[in-house]
């Protein structure tokens, strides 16, 4: 259970923690059978025991690469960070605000690991991680050999990445590199962040983290205390069209342009749906936040995927849209 953050009560036929580039290299040809890489478990769902081999990257370190002023993809103002797939991503964000270094602190909080920032192209707050990475270092984990994978090949977009997709399942990250401003450019425009700090006369990357901290606090459930993954579903983008037709109906409904249509949150339509904090059996849906669903205690995953079932033919009836869960289903 401690392995996945719906709190499940589910079992692997194998666990192994690894260290070490070297070590997972030396552990490939002892895999047979089913392999599932997990990071911090926070975006995991088990339909029931695994029977295969979980693996865990336990490598660690945060590493400031030294003077790239003949880096020509570099300016003085930036600096490169090597961190290990295995490092707490949050923890990760402290380190970079501590030191005044700006770039992920719209990122705090987000549960997980730094390997799967990059599988996952993790997003908050009008930024996503696909902004600041540089590259991802990563294990063929059919052949043994390592591989680096700059920025344009990882094939980001919004919550999906080459990993997700075509590579599915064949590499483990081992290391990624963000870039970091020294003189950070703040991003305040989404939400009411801005509002949040409008008291401050020169807000610090420091108060936006706080701010960001303070809303996710406020509105996303703390797996600690009650089993979620965070949003569990994605928000889906469709044709102009079928918004401004949607929109007719409902003038209230947020909105975002994105390239290729208009992003609409599946968490409004849910709510209109009426779900918000409603249950089936012990799987509920958020009172604060009806893009995630929560484990009331005991949850089977039969439960929380009728659940998610429900709740995506609702919305399909009412809005004719499909949503797709973001939560990987094991
Ligand atoms: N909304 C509602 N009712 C709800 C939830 C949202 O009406 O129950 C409305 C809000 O009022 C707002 C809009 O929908 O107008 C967007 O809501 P919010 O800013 O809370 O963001 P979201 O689209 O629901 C996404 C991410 C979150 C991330 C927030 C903030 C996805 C799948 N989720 O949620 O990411 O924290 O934006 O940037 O894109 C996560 O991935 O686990 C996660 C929490």
């Amino acid at each position: 259970m401690s392995h996945n953050t719906f709190g499940m009560d589910v079992k692997t036929k194998r666990f192994v923690e690894y260290d070490s580039e070297e070590e997972l290299q030396a552990l490939i040809p002892t895999l047979s059978g089913e392999v599932l890489h997990i990071g911090g478990g926070s975006n995991l769902l088990f339909k029931g025991d695994f029977d295969g081999t979980v693996l865990h990257s336990a490598i660690r370190g945060i590493e400031e690469l030294s003077s790239f002023a003949s880096n020509p993809f570099m300016n003085e103002d930036e600096v490169l960070v090597r961190v290990g797939a295995g490092e707490v991503w949050d923890e990760f964000v402290a380190w970079a605000v501590e030191r005044g270094y700006g770039g992920v602190e719209n990122l705090s909080l987000i549960p997980g690991e730094v390997g799967a920032s990059a599988v996952q192209n993790i997003g908050a707050y009008g930024v996503e991680v696909k902004d600041v990475l540089v590259r991802a270092e990563a294990i063929d984990l059919q052949r043994g050999e390592k591989r680096v994978f700059e920025n344009a090949e990882c094939a980001y977009a919004y919550r999906q990445s080459i990993f997700k997709n075509a590579l599915k399942g064949r590499y483990a990250i081992t290391y990624v590199t963000y870039r970091l401003q020294k003189h950070p450019q703040l991003k305040l425009e989404y939400g009411n962040i801005k509002a949040m700090l409008s008291h401050k006369a020169q807000p610090s990357i420091s108060d936006v983290r706080q701010a960001i901290i303070d809303t996710r606090n406020a509105k996303l459930p703390d797996p600690k205390v009650q089993g979620n993954a965070g949003s569990f579903f994605m928000n889906p983008v469709v044709s102009r069209e079928k918004f401004l037709s949607i929109q007719k109906d409902y003038p209230q409904m947020p909105f975002y342009d994105v390239e290729g249509g208009v992003k609409i949150p599946a968490g409004w339509m849910i709510e209109q749906c009426g779900w918000k904090g409603k249950s089936l059996g012990r799987a509920a849906v958020h009172d604060k936040q009806a893009l995630v669903l929560v484990n009331l205690g005991g949850a089977t995953s039969d439960e929380i995927l009728t659940l998610c079932n429900t709740i995506c033919k609702d919305v399909q009836e009412k809005f004719g849209i499909d949503i797709h869960p973001e939560v990987n289903f094991i």
